[in-house]
């Protein structure tokens, strides 16, 4: 079983790059996860262009960026998402990496770590909306941290509850997971 830990911001000085890495930390020894593979997707890596034709993913001569992340998605079992907000919303270049694909969310499970001034709540729920399209299955609740209490400064710092918050997020995806791909 292989969990897709995509960073979804790609902007200079992003937070984005330490929470994804604390995510990948927690979850490589959460005590669940035995038989999990967690994978790191960075979308800053992909270099993903803007979406101009839908069928890229599908298409033979389509970009060979949009290729790479179709494999990389269509290779796990299920995602966390950690994601900014930006503009009360999810960030325009995840949502057009999302955008990008179809198949490869189609009824996968998803976990959201969402941050931000006020917890990047409006972008946990954009998600939710988002991802109903594919009939992903979203964990009910998530991790959300707030920019000047968890971040003050530009560098994380996390109190302990946010280490038991994403623990139970991940046992929760990884069991949802396991379903799934029973
Ligand atoms: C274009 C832009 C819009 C933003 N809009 C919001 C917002 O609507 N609500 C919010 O809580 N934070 C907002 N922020 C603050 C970001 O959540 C915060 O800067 C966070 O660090 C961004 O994630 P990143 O550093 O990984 O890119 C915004 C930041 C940017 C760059």
């Amino acid at each position: 079983m292989r969990i897709g830990i995509v960073i979804g911001s790609i902007r200079e000085g992003r937070i984005g790059e330490s929470v994804g890495q604390w995510v990948a930390e927690r979850a490589r020894s959460h005590e669940d996860g035995a038989d999990v593979e967690w994978s790191v997707l960075d979308l800053k890596e992909f270099n993903l262009p803007l979406l101009t034709n839908e069928n890229w993913a599908d298409e033979e001569d389509g970009p060979a960026e949009v290729h790479r992340w179709r494999d990389a998605v269509a290779a796990c079992d299920g995602f966390v998402f950690v994601s900014p907000e930006y503009n009360r919303n999810i960030p325009g270049a995840f949502k057009n990496a999302y955008d990008l694909l179809n198949k490869p969310w189609i009824d996968k499970s998803l976990a959201i770590v969402a941050y931000g001034g006020l917890g990047g709540v409006r972008a946990n729920e954009a998600w939710r909306v988002t991802a109903a399209a594919y009939n992903m299955h979203v964990v009910g609740s998530s991790v959300n941290l707030v920019r000047r209490v968890d971040f003050a400064g530009g560098e994380l710092a996390l109190d302990e509850h946010h280490d038991r918050s994403l623990d139970r997020v991940l046992k929760r995806l990884i069991g949802l997971t396991r379903k799934l791909t029973a």
